[in-house]
């Protein structure tokens, strides 16, 4: 990745600025917001002017603001799909008016791959993989059956869907570990709350022995929800999550949470190099994903005045 990054050559740029259409999926999380500042701050770097559209978590807003930027005959369009399904049209439209498509952060589910140039995004399968590994590792000597809680994203968005599978691939060659309870929680705060609370009704032989949020607001209003139910998170029930956000390295500095697997939102830079690239006519690779690591308590004491999210 770093090797085709210095390929680009600064020179060989078109004069006029490349005006590039962002359809952004909503503003559920830090790590939202900070893809969001990251796309904004970069263009802004880069000398690209950006068109943004925030669709609130709807694709229909999606699909209408792609509809726009091909009215407004923008250079490049760039998505952050809420969901994976359902594509087909909406990119097909724009490749007909000769608009190039690049996928950012989730990806699209559609069978003729050439409707967009590339994707840009975590590989969150491997997230998935990196908890189940972590807990794999934390409970090798305690006997089961554990019990596993599971808070899902967006139900039908991709970093749900893989997180969920990767999850599972790992935890599945330990017959002890069994998830009891699993439902989507859409990335907030406030429904992982909710959610957290309907679990915590099960009675206390069927309680979960660890949580497996799939991002960190759900965490935190999980830890809330334990909080409130008399339990102390970390101790009671063990938590992972993923993203890395400040707020969250904070709480596994002390001890509320277990291990937060990192997912990488600072992509506008990427963004902005693929659409010169693609202005340039050069051939992108069809996938770019940015390195990602795991925070351990002992590491988040350490990582959390450095976040920038
Ligand atoms: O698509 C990335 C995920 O979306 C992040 O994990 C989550 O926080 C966000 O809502």
């Amino acid at each position: 990745l770093k090797e085709w990054m210095s390929t680009a050559k600064s020179d060989d740029m078109p004069e006029q600025p490349i005006v590039l259409g962002f359809s952004q999926l909503g503003t559920e999380s830090a790590w939202r917001m900070a893809n969001t500042s990251s796309v904004r701050e970069a263009a802004k770097e880069s000398g690209i002017s950006l068109v943004f559209k925030n669709a609130e978590q709807s694709q229909e807003k999606q699909f209408e603001a792609v509809r726009e930027f091909i009215r407004m005959k923008v250079d490049v369009i760039a998505i952050a799909p809420v969901v994976e399904s359902g594509w087909e049209d909406t990119l097909r439209e724009a490749k007909l008016a000769g608009i190039p498509i690049v996928i950012l952060d989730r990806f699209v589910n559609v069978e003729d791959t050439s409707l967009f140039v590339t994707t840009i995004g975590s590989d969150f399968h491997e997230e998935g993989v990196k908890a189940g590994k972590y807990l794999l590792d934390k409970m090798r000597n305690r006997p089961g059956p554990i019990r596993i809680a599971e808070l899902q994203g967006t139900a039908g968005s991709t970093p749900s869907i893989r997180r969920g599978e990767g999850f599972r691939s790992m935890i599945g060659e330990n017959g002890d570990m069994i998830i009891t309870q699993s439902a989507p929680a859409d990335f907030t705060e406030s429904k992982g709350k909710e959610v957290m609370k309907e679990f915590l009704k099960a009675p206390a032989e069927k309680r979960p022995h660890v949580l497996f949020a799939h991002n960190d607001e759900m965490a935190i209003g999980a830890i809330e929800a334990i909080e409130e139910a008399g339990l102390t998170p970390g101790k009671d029930i063990a938590i992972l999550s993923v993203d890395g956000s400040r707020r969250a390295l904070q709480l596994l500095a002390e001890g509320k949470l277990d291990a937060v697997v990192e997912c990488n939102p600072l992509q506008g830079p990427l963004l902005m190099q693929a659409a010169k690239e693609i202005m340039a006519g050069r051939t992108l690779p069809k996938r770019m994903v940015p390195p990602e690591d795991i925070f351990t308590q002992e590491r988040a004491a350490k990582e959390v005045g450095r976040r920038k999210f």
